[in-house]
């Protein structure tokens, strides 16, 4: 099968698409033909290596698996030993091991079945940024009338955040590049700050809730312009001026520690419970995909340059084969 492949830690120009062996599902996993895949920022991290933490179980000077990718949909095509929740022939769409390729393996309970009449390319968007998202307004517990401010408003976790947020009654106020406003207006989220000329913390309304995925201010800053009990999320990878993912954590930690608010680290899972319900809000047409491009699966190792710049205009997205083959 065709498979991109990431034999060393690096830029994406180290990457290739190249043949491998379709995989053989294990215990409790199914294999699935991959019509779409998506990408995360935690793809270019592992692309990179860096930040160094995410190189422990994936080979320290090596990447071990040489493969990279996590969200798909597609087909089961094969069951594993013990696996029983899905049939082949199955629409699903979920977390998946290696998915930057034609056939990919993921465990039986990180996968949801596909929703009628939504395509595989908008499922595929969901699993991890959709599910941190959730996960993000249920560790804040957003509730209506609350102000939520979400930094990277235009991305992968920031975009389904917003949206989750303002079902749920908030008052979004996103935050994001200028030239990305009027593309975040239209997903319905009407208060978006150009942080190039609007800065956050100039502001005469405290949040409740920041849900911060840029991680471009310190979170001792974000603490003067959050309510007394309000929460606040640190949830970016890349370096800002707090320092690293780890130093982050630390901090994060420590504001927790010592701040009348709610300073939280969480780690978003992904289950068959969260991505059926993001499913049912997509074919309800109450959340929507923001989309960067898609790529050919030819072309993935520019669909993992477009990412690993942190400034794609929503979700970027990988057509490994045409929707229509789908068996459903
Ligand atoms: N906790 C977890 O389990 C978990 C799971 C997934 C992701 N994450 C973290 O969440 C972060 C976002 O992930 P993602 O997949 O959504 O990334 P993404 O799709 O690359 O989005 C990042 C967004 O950040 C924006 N941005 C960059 N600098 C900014 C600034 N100074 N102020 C405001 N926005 C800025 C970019 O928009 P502009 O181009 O408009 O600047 C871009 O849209 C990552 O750092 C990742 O590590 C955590």
């Amino acid at each position: 099968m065709r498979a991109l492949l990431h034999p060393v830690y690096g830029e994406a120009d180290t990457l290739a698409v190249g043949d491998v062996p379709t995989p053989v599902p294990g215990k409790n996993q199914v294999l699935v033909q991959v019509i779409a895949a998506s990408l995360n920022a935690a793809d270019a991290f592992v692309m990179r290596g860096v930040p160094r933490m995410v190189r422990v179980g994936n080979g320290l000077r090596r990447p071990r698996r040489r493969r990279l990718g996590m969200d798909c949909a597609g087909i089961v095509t094969q069951l594993g030993p013990g696996a029983t929740r899905w049939r082949v022939g199955d629409a699903v769409f979920g977390q998946g091991l290696a998915t930057m390729a034609e056939f990919a393996l993921a465990d039986e309970d990180r996968l949801a079945s596909l929703p009628e009449g939504v395509s595989h390319q908008d499922a595929a968007t969901l699993p991890v940024a959709g599910t941190t998202a959730l996960r993000a307004v249920d560790v804040a517990n957003v509730a209506p009338g609350q102000r939520v401010l979400v930094t990277g408003v235009a991305g992968g976790v920031g975009q389904f955040a917003a949206q989750l947020a303002a079902l749920r009654g908030a008052e979004v106020i996103g935050v994001c590049s200028g030239r990305n406003v009027e593309r975040v207006r239209a997903l319905g989220i009407a208060n978006v700050l150009d942080y190039e000329t609007q800065n956050p913390l100039d502001t005469t309304t405290k949040y409740d809730v920041v849900l911060d995925n840029a991680g471009g201010v310190r979170i001792r800053d974000w603490r003067s312009v959050v309510v007394r009990h309000g929460v606040i999320l640190p949830n970016s990878g890349v370096k800002g001026p707090d320092g690293g993912a780890l130093m982050r954590v630390a901090k994060a930690q420590w504001h927790g520690f010592i701040a009348p608010q709610r300073v939280r680290v969480f780690s978003g899972t992904v289950t068959t419970q969260q991505l059926d319900e993001l499913g049912n809000l997509l074919a309800a047409h109450r959340i929507t995909p923001l989309v960067d491009t898609v790529y050919p699966l030819d072309q993935a190792t520019e669909a993992l340059a477009r990412v690993a710049t942190h400034h794609a205009r929503g979700k970027v997205v990988v057509a490994v084969a045409p929707e229509g083959t789908a068996t459903r």
